[in-house]
């Protein structure tokens, strides 16, 4: 992806930004009923979206693109606000943050540990994986202020599946091709492990929300293709459809829309 391309992400990301700035936070005074096994899934995602993002961001300014850095800074604002709504939803139902889990530590120092294109492919591993949590949580949850933060956060990532996708695909149209097949092929079992995780730890949360552990991890290994098929540009960047929000069909067509799939191929201009 060119430079100019990534600098529309910026502009994403900074209307992004902009509007929520001037759009009010949710009703946090109106509290939130959380189950002792929601509450605790919660707990665990709230930590998720507070990592450090400071490694990320070193990377992505040492890959020497401006647009790019500015655009992962701008993400990472985004991820930031994700733990904050999170930790505030906590408090709206009488509770408190995580200390820290042994699955966040190990992800963390993974992605410490690799380059940029590898702490993108494990990221995303992260985000397909959060898709599907949150639209759980969205949907299932009886609680009106849980399910406000959870559409919120839904869609933020939703635009963090095409941004990665975006750099990604240059990444990966630089190693050779006989090296691209088993890459992905390591990220899916990546992203099968990371589902086989969250749906044993998070099982219960999950049946409350009406989503079995089979079910969400069929949806969720379901969703590696079409995110593949974005990596490798046989298919556009977009949120793979069983993943996206059921009413997405309905939106209105963005103004580049791509001319098979009508997803955006691109932020907004
Ligand atoms: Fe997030
Ligand atoms: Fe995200």
């Amino acid at each position: 992806m060119a430079a100019s391309e990534f600098a529309a992400w910026v502009r994403d990301f900074a209307t992004e930004r902009d509007r929520r700035a001037a759009g009010a936070d949710p009703d946090w005074e109106s509290g939130a009923v959380l189950s002792p096994a929601v509450r605790a899934s919660i707990q665990r995602f709230q930590l998720g979206e507070d990592g450090d993002g400071a490694n990320l961001i070193a990377k992505a300014d040492a890959a020497g693109d401006p647009h790019y850095t500015a655009a992962v800074r701008l993400f990472e604002d985004e991820e930031h606000n994700h733990a904050r709504l999170l930790a505030r939803l906590l408090e709206a139902g009488g509770a408190t943050t995580s200390a820290g889990h042994w699955s966040d530590t190990v992800f963390a120092r993974m992605r410490r540990a690799v380059g940029l294109h590898a702490e993108l492919l494990l990221l995303m591993v992260a985000e397909v994986v959060a898709l599907r949590y949150y639209r759980a949580l969205r949907d299932g949850t009886e609680d009106p202020l849980t399910s406000e933060v959870a559409r919120r956060i839904l869609a933020d990532e939703e635009r963090h599946i095409p941004f990665h996708c975006a750099r990604l695909h240059a990444s990966i149209a630089q190693l050779p091709r006989a090296a691209r097949r088993p890459v992905l092929a390591g990220w899916r079992m990546l992203l099968l492990g990371a589902g086989l995780v969250v749906a044993a730890d998070h099982g219960r949360a999950l049946r409350e929300l009406g989503v079995g552990r089979g079910r969400f991890l069929a949806d969720v290994a379901g969703s590696a293709g079409p995110v593949v098929a974005a990596i490798v540009g046989t298919d556009p960047p977009r949120v793979p459809a069983e993943l996206a929000e059921p009413a997405a069909a309905a939106r209105p067509p963005h103004p580049h829309p791509h001319p098979r799939s009508g997803y955006r191929l691109r932020p907004r201009a």
